[in-house]
């Protein structure tokens, strides 16, 4: 299995452009999905405080035996966990949940509540070491421009949902102008919408003699966009990590290019009930748990 390929945040910390992801990957198995994913070659590992999983992830890269050195570990405060004194706690919970010592890359999860007072706390503990890197997820041009403008540490990465319906291009130019790497969430659309059934997408799987998975995150990279495909089958693992081996020439990024609706699937955080959703969302029973 080919090592995966980093890429040089604008830090200096070098990230892997594909690393494993575990939304929605419940807590009693996450440590076996976790393990059989290091043993895929995976060593970046994309958890958050909301999936209630950081614990299992930890076990897993312990009980690995490999050099903590060797992993990247993300997770993320939510929106409860926004400003200065809750992120301050909620990255002392998260590396207590974890127990791996730092984590590589911290991120405010969502665009909402008090993420200037949440940043200030970020970049305290990226000075002191306990965090190597940090960055958002989900945050739409003008509030990355935004942050930008008034941070001491720049953003590092943006994560963000992005795939073959939901392209993004004049973002990822944005992106590329202020140093702020692209990373896709949901690479996959979780496969709604017949993401796993386009035809030009199995067309050019075909003429590679790979699988639709493998081409969209084949593109993601060639865009410059990193990537967090999640499945807890071990062969599905193996499978989106097998992307190392062959090129999407120009007419195939072309081709899928054709296929951007050029509107969300999961998540648009500029819809008030969406808004409303996910401040719902922290009444759920996990979270509620875990506070
Ligand atoms: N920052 C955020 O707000 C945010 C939001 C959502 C997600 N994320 C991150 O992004 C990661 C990935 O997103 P996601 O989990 O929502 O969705 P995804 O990776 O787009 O899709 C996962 C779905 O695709 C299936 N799948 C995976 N590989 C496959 C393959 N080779 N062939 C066929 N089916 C395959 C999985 O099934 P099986 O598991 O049954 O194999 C699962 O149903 C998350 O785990 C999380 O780390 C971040």
């Amino acid at each position: 299995m080919a090592k995966i390929p980093t890429v040089r945040l604008n830090n200096g910390v070098e990230m892997p452009l594909e690393g494993f992801g575990v939304f929605q990957v419940d807590d009693s198995i996450c440590e076996r999905a976790v393990s059989e994913a290091i043993d895929c070659g995976y060593r970046l590992f994309d958890t958050a405080y909301s999936y209630g999983n950081e614990g299992a992830v930890g076990a897993a890269i312990k009980k690995s035996g490999i050099a903590r050195e060797e992993f990247f570990i993300t997770t993320k405060a939510y929106i409860q966990q926004m400003g200065y004194e809750k992120t301050m706690k909620a990255v002392y919970d998260s590396l207590d949940a974890l127990g791996t010592g730092y984590i590589d890359l911290y991120l405010v999860h969502m665009p909402f509540g008090d993420y200037y007072g949440a940043w200030r706390a970020m970049e305290e503990m990226c000075k002191n070491g306990r965090i190597r890197a940090i960055g958002v997820s989900n945050f739409l041009p003008d509030r990355l421009m935004d942050l930008c403008y008034n941070a001491e540490i720049k953003p590092q990465v943006n994560q963000i949902e992005l795939h073959p319906h939901y392209q993004r291009e004049k973002e990822l130019a944005l992106m590329r102008e202020l140093g702020v790497q692209p990373q896709a969430w949901a690479p996959f659309a979780e496969g709604m919408k017949g993401m796993f059934s386009e035809s030009v997408l199995a067309d050019i799987a075909h003429k590679h003699d790979k699988s639709v998975p493998q081409v969209i995150l084949r593109w993601d990279i060639q865009r410059g966009v990193a990537v967090l495909p999640k499945s807890i089958h071990k062969e599905r693992m193996a499978e989106n990590a097998d992307i190392w081996d062959f090129i999407l020439d120009d007419e195939d990024m072309r081709q899928i290019g054709t296929l951007d609706k050029n509107t969300p699937s999961m998540l648009d955080t500029l819809k008030p009930s969406e808004v409303k959703r996910l401040y719902d969302y922290l009444k759920n029973p996990i979270l509620t748990s875990l506070q």
